[in-house]
């Protein structure tokens, strides 16, 4: 280490200074986790809901169901009793309905009254604590149809007018993109144990108090605890229909403030310090019981952010705001499109962990079966590969997607290894080097710009059940979910620059 700082003129001095005062709050405080409620313990549950349509917005509230946005926030007092932060009338609240800090010129606008309600639902759950305050972990579900005449959903950030495309998105005709039904059993605590949870159904007969969902789209997540004891257990469901074959539904851990992955308003969330590229490992545990079908993309992590081509932070501004996802997926039945012959589906190349170069079109050492697909933003001016562009419209912005599946190079950070881990029957918990893994990882930049800082605002676990051709059913348990920020080496800086 001494002779790294001796050749690193440049910056020698402030990264050998910056490791001093590191070194020695490390010291003091070992783990420094990055969620406001670390391995998911804490008996005081923050817990919030989003339902997105195909374009992470609202765009029509379901009847009688409000905006939808809702939260499930309680402390546990010292004789037991849970004294609850969010009224059911709070949950309700729908476009049009005042409430503190929505405008009037906000007040008509089902996306920014969304957007707004999770601000101040976010108001009734925070927690103070250092270096910032938090929120809730965020249950997001989302609708997969598009009814591309409705003009709901912008082109890579661009208003487009209503178009024809048949075939080519899923919907049934007028009112496909409706947000669900949500059902919530607000967390009551029995015999020193707590539960609460939020299901119901994309199709607008569905009654919570029936039992049923034959043929019917159905979502559920269950959290439980017992107090003083262990980590949350979040019990997930999720179930597509011929009207609705395309669903999805994550846990996240989002930024706390600013943008999440994929949101382009201000958010409430998990992440009460962003975690960057390198210096972060993420653990959880996952029990997957039923893998939800051939077309479950299950996420054992999905990891979203927004940066812009020339490496600037988002602003907010969907023309040039781009949003970057990586995902692990561990279905055993997802392929890899990427390969030899697929290479227009793989990222232009890929970085070992001692930092070597391979260029897909090395077909001797590009490790194909590791990626299941890359694509790059939409609006990119300088490709200079031949690949594919992800999907225009299901982003408020245009996206980069990086898609990984299972393989020996990933072990080195802790990621599943081969088809079948951590899959049902295999339930596991996972220490990953995202940090690490996630700096290799390839993403577009204009040519001569400085790099991305890569900041992560949004974590998640969960499945996207793709165009199914009949009933899916996925189900699974997360729990002891934490994001651990570990100490920069003296060469990370460097690392940055030769990718
Ligand atoms: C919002 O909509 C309601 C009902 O249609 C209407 O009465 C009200 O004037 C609208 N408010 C604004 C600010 O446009
Ligand atoms: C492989 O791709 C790299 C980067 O695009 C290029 O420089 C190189 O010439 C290519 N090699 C072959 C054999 O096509």
């Amino acid at each position: 280490m001494g002779i790294a700082i001796m050749e690193k003129k440049q910056h020698s001095h402030s990264t050998f200074l910056f490791l001093l005062v590191f070194l020695s709050i490390t010291r003091v405080q070992s783990h420094v986790s990055a969620v406001g409620d670390p391995g998911m313990k804490r008996d005081g549950l923050r817990v919030g809901f989003e339902g997105w349509n195909f374009c992470n917005e609202v765009g029509q509230e379901a009847p009688l169901m409000g905006s939808p946005r809702a939260a499930d926030c309680f402390d546990l007092s010292d004789s037991g009793k849970l004294i609850h932060k969010v009224t059911e009338a709070d949950n309700k609240l729908g476009v049009g309905q005042p409430f503190d800090s929505v405008g009037p010129q906000d007040i008509n606008n089902t996306d920014i009254y969304a957007a707004k309600k999770e601000l101040y639902l976010g108001s009734l759950c925070e927690v103070k604590d250092t270096p910032n305050p938090w929120q809730f972990w965020m249950i997001m579900l989302k609708n997969g149809n598009y009814d591309t005449k409705s003009g709901l959903c912008p082109q890579n950030g661009k208003k487009v007018p209503p178009f024809d495309s048949p075939g080519r998105f899923p919907c049934f005709g007028k009112g496909c993109m409706n947000q669900p039904i949500l059902c919530h059993q607000q967390t009551q605590i029995k015999e020193g144990t707590m539960s609460g949870g939020f299901s119901g159904s994309y199709d607008l007969g569905f009654d919570c108090d029936d039992d049923g969902y034959d043929g019917l789209s159905y979502y559920e997540v269950i959290w439980e605890k017992k107090v003083s004891v262990g980590s949350w257990v979040f019990k997930h469901k999720l179930k597509t229909s011929k009207k609705y074959p395309w669903l999805m539904l994550y846990l996240r851990a989002d930024a706390t403030k600013g943008f999440s992955g994929g949101y382009h308003y201000d958010t409430r969330g998990m992440l009460k310090i962003l975690p960057e590229s390198p210096n972060f490992k993420v653990r959880l545990t996952l029990d997957i019981k039923l893998g939800g079908g051939a077309k479950s993309q299950f996420y054992l992590l999905d990891i979203g952010s927004c940066w812009k081509n020339n490496g600037a932070p988002c602003d907010g501004d969907v023309l040039s705001d781009v949003t970057r996802y990586s995902e692990m997926i561990i279905n055993p039945e997802t392929p890899a499109w990427c390969s030899p012959t697929g290479q227009r589906n793989c990222p232009p190349y890929h970085i070992t962990a001692e930092d070597r170069k391979i260029y897909r079109n090395d077909t001797d050492n590009f490790p194909y079966s590791a990626y299941h697909y890359y694509c790059a933003p939409g609006n990119a001016k300088h490709l200079e590969h031949e690949v594919d562009t992800c999907d225009p419209y299901s982003n408020p912005q245009a996206q980069e997607i990086v898609q990984l599946l299972p393989h020996p190079i990933w072990g080195q950070y802790g990621y599943p290894t081969k088809k079948g881990d951590g899959w049902v029957g295999d339930a596991r918990t996972w220490e990953l080097d995202v940090g690490a893994l996630s700096s290799r990882l390839y993403f577009y930049q204009d040519p001569g710009t400085p790099p991305a800082k890569r900041k992560w605002t949004s974590l998640d676990s969960g499945t996207e059940i793709f165009v199914s051709d009949s009933d899916e059913v996925a189900e699974w348990t997360l729990s002891d979910f934490d994001v651990i920020i570990t100490p920069p080496t003296i060469d990370d800086e460097d690392k940055l620059q030769l990718y």
